[in-house]
């Protein structure tokens, strides 16, 4: 693969993903969904707006602390105050980035900012120049990109460019623009800005008109060379443009995506799974790639065609994108290895102590209960994980908690035993089940 192939993946779960409705993070969960991040390959963390509150800020730095691979970016707008807010959360990272921004489109002009089009310029320039003052790499997006008047955006890309910035972002803030037109766009960009070729051109698409991956790509066919995205496609209003549609578009297709990522795509499984355990919004089941249903076959055709060969229906494997191997099932004899793994199937990675802590009362519990579901596990390491006393007697006392969770929830929905034809655990069918049971069956 040409070194021209390789796309950058931007992750924004923990800045545009968290900006959605139910989907805030506290600083430890905002950690320990970037530890993931970091193991699943992305190329570039944000991990919040600074200058947003103060939670925000220290989670940025404690990011940019302890996660040492990936570039850890933060958010400021084209202001003084934002970008040496920025900064300070961002110092202590090995590879540090700040992210300006400032809408340039007449309509966020005059009625968001009212401020002509040169002081925009101006304002956009300076900004740049502060934040290279601080930082070598420096990413610059004008919001609502694609509703801006194209010889202006030029102009402003072209003049932050001058002024140090290394990457250009260019937003679909409102997932307003289609394929065709995105990549016209970046390519009269890549025309007509000087100094353009020096620079990393990045697409950030939302998903007002489920466009945002196909946007993204096409942005890709012209020359962006950078995709922001998020886990589950989560982002302010429709989303962003979903990080592992994007990553097994190019896998499955590569005859039309000749792109690479770093991106170790059994992580993506676990990565959403965590993403909708530390939120609680579950997991669209007819999601790509991430759903329940997205290895599920239901129409006996179908379902006689996978036993007969998985390709007459299946296009990637679920293994694949870290569906877990429900074939592997867990009792008493099972091992701490085996435990382990299906831990860090559902997004669970423990040390030897802890590991040996969770396995002792695994056993316990499939002692009394023949087989141990995703479902029991999880129960059990949130049990496990809670304050010491009553963790003590976690493992005691789980059966019952079961048993009257279940019989608090809608007397047609169980949590199976069953698995689907591809051995991944499938919930009983009922007529009406509500959110959080998905939600059970989506961890
Ligand atoms: O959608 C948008 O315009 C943004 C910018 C801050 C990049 O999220
Ligand atoms: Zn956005």
């Amino acid at each position: 693969m040409m070194e021209d192939g390789r796309i950058t993946i931007f992750d924004t779960t923990l800045r545009d993903g968290e900006q959605s409705p139910g989907c805030s993070m506290n600083q430890q969960e905002k950690l320990r969904l970037a530890q993931q991040l970091d193991r699943l390959g992305v190329d570039v963390i944000e991990a919040g707006f600074p200058i947003a509150s103060d939670g925000d800020c220290e989670a940025v730095q404690e990011i940019a602390t302890v996660i040492r691979r990936p570039i850890i970016a933060g958010l400021a707008r084209a202001c003084r105050t934002d970008i040496e807010r920025a900064w300070e959360a961002l110092k202590p990272a090995a590879r540090p980035r700040i992210h300006v921004f400032l809408a340039t489109s007449d309509i966020h002009l005059q009625y968001k900012l009212r401020m002509t089009r040169e002081q925009c310029l101006a304002q956009a320039r300076d900004a740049v120049r502060l934040a290279k003052s601080f930082c070598e790499d420096v990413e610059f997006s004008p919001e609502d990109a694609t509703r801006t008047d194209v010889g202006f955006l030029c102009q402003v890309l072209e003049a932050v460019v001058e002024a140090g910035a290394t990457t250009l972002n260019i937003p679909d803030t409102v997932g307003f623009t289609v394929p065709s037109e995105f990549a016209e766009l970046i390519t009269t960009i890549r025309k007509n800005v000087r100094g353009i070729e020096n620079v990393t051109i990045s697409a950030h698409c939302h998903n007002d008109l489920g466009l945002a991956v196909a946007n993204a790509l096409a942005a890709v066919g012209a020359g962006a060379r950078q995709i922001e995205c998020t886990i589950n496609g989560i982002g302010e209003r429709a989303g962003n443009a979903s990080l592992e549609e994007i990553v097994m578009t190019m896998r499955v297709r590569p005859d039309r995506y000749p792109y690479e990522t770093g991106i170790a795509s059994q992580q993506l499984f676990p990565a959403s799974q965590m993403l909708s355990e530390i939120t609680g919004v579950p997991v669209q089941p007819n999601k790509a790639i991430t759903g329940r249903n997205a290895f599920a076959h239901e129409a006996g055709i179908h379902q006689d065609g996978v036993l007969k060969n998985p390709l007459t229906y299946e296009i990637m494997t679920p293994i694949s994108v870290g569906v877990p191997d429900s074939k592997l099932v867990l009792g008493k004899h099972s091992g701490r290895h085996a435990l382990a793994m299906r831990c860090e199937q559902l997004g669970y990675q423990f040390d030897r102590r802890a590991l040996d802590d969770v396995y002792r009362r695994f056993v316990h519990l499939a002692d009394k209960i023949k087989h141990v579901e995703d479902h029991h596990l999880l129960e059990l390491i949130r049990e496990t994980h809670k304050p010491a006393a009553s963790a003590a007697a976690a493992a005691d006392a789980l059966p019952a908690i079961l048993a009257s969770r279940r019989a608090e929830r809608s007397p047609a929905f169980q949590v199976a035993v069953d698995t689907n034809p591809f051995g991944v655990p499938m919930p009983v069918a009922s007529e009406h089940h509500h959110e959080q049971d998905d939600y059970l069956w989506g961890v």
